[in-house]
């Protein structure tokens, strides 16, 4: 988007709003996320401020991004929306957010948040955003009762994975839950990858976007996996949302969902208890690493002081301690700020705030590819395309498909 031309829409149609309210864009629209907007949704209304819910349907944001960019080309951004990783660097950039520096300074942002968390948050030096959690992408749930009444045990690799996935099949499940959705495919690949490669050659291939890693042996034994995993989905799965694959493993119909904590958060709005009625086990091959996506919100830039303050108030809402713990028991992600402290309830999130904490430790925490932060918005749609018509088509050759990747991120740079 033009700098310039954006300034001058800003002029002709300021945006307009009620002092006290704030629009806030999300994609968070599932019954779980619904819970956990209606804490944050909640919480502001006790600062007196009132919530104007703009969620666009669509997990993994992109359709929310492209309602965004066309509020804003029109010169009417919502107060606040809910943008991660590099796209936070890609809004600022064009000079449309707020500087949220005075909350930052005055409540200590930079003393509460680990640092690989407030660098994203940041442009140029200045906070633009504020965090709620961090979720981890590389989780498998786990319906235990599939695995009981199949007598198998629970895959810890991609080759148990694909052993153990005709044994569900002849005791009546589908192995591996999914929706045809491209992000949803991306989800799947990034943790294949992960499990294929290691850290730091999913670091050289999605983060630096390396040539020699993108065209590697790895890389193609990656694709091979994607391949495989079309027989561990049954025929129903296009179009599926996350959430309604998520509801398969929570009805027994499917055995298990790689999908980030987010899916949590259905099991336990419908009183699933973790640990006895659904595991969480990291991806096959990925115990020892932690896909990370922060979840954040951005401010834009507004005339009216009041509004300004307002958004002020809810950039230091999002990062209280008290909100974020009560906000992720519904959302399932672990809060951003005090990671030592031994603060969630339930076995997943206690669980995954001591991967973080070791993955950290260890030099094993990547970023997520499809959430947007490993790399910009278009080489997320690029993965993501190209996966999933992978995925789609039973012909496609897996040497080809990493030709075509690499290719296509080569031309975005
Ligand atoms: C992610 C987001 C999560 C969750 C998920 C499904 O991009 O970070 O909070 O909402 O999409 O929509």
């Amino acid at each position: 988007m033009n700098r310039t031309l954006l300034a001058i829409l800003f002029i002709i149609f300021p945006a307009v709003s009620l002092a006290n309210e704030v629009e806030v864009l999300h994609w968070w629209t599932s019954p779980g996320e619904n819970a956990a907007v209606n804490v944050l949704e909640r919480q502001l209304s006790d600062k007196g401020l009132k919530w104007k819910d703009f969620g666009v349907e669509g997990g993994g944001g992109s359709n929310a991004m492209t309602v965004l960019k066309s509020r804003v080309i029109s010169g009417n951004p919502p107060a606040a929306a809910q943008i991660r990783g590099k796209g936070i660097q890609e809004w600022a950039s064009l000079g449309l957010l707020r500087e949220i520096d005075d909350v930052a300074r005055k409540e200590q942002w930079d003393a509460k948040l680990p640092e690989m968390v407030s660098d994203t948050l940041k442009f140029q030096g200045h906070y633009v955003a504020a965090p709620v959690n961090i979720h981890r992408n590389n989780w498998l749930w786990v319906n235990p009762e599939a695995f009981r009444k199949a007598g198998q045990k629970i895959p810890e690799t991609w080759e148990d994975m694909f052993r153990v996935a005709p044994k569900l099949k002849e005791a009546g499940y589908i192995p591996l839950a999914y929706g045809g959705e491209p992000w949803q495919a991306s989800a799947i690949f990034e943790s294949v990858l992960l499990a294929k490669g290691g850290a730091e050659f999913y670091r050289q291939a999605m983060v630096d976007n390396d040539p020699a890693a993108l065209t590697s042996k790895t890389m193609i034994k990656t694709f091979k996996a994607m391949a495989r995993m079309r027989g561990l989905f049954d025929q129903n799965s296009s179009r599926r949302s996350w959430d309604q694959a998520t509801q398969l493993v929570i009805d027994g119909k499917a055995a298990m969902q790689l999908m980030g904590d987010w899916a949590k958060g259905e099991f336990l709005l419908q009183g699933k208890q973790p640990g006895i009625d659904f595991l969480c086990i990291p991806a096959p091959g990925t115990k020892d690493t932690f896909v990370y996506n922060i979840d954040s919100f951005v401010m834009f830039n507004m005339p009216d002081e009041q509004q300004k303050r307002a958004q002020q108030s809810l950039a230091s809402l999002l990062m209280n301690a008290d909100f974020q713990r009560a906000f992720n028991q519904k959302k399932g992600g672990i809060p951003a700020l005090d990671l030592r402290a031994d603060q969630e309830i339930d076995s997943c999130a206690q669980k995954s705030r001591r991967d973080f904490n070791r993955s950290m430790e260890q030099g094993t925490l990547v970023p997520s590819t499809t959430h947007g932060m490993a790399a910009g918005e278009r080489v997320q749609h690029v993965v993501s395309e190209v996966v999933s018509q992978f995925i789609n088509d039973p012909h496609a050759d897996p040497t080809k498909a990493v030709k075509q990747l690499s290719l296509a991120i080569q031309t975005l740079k």
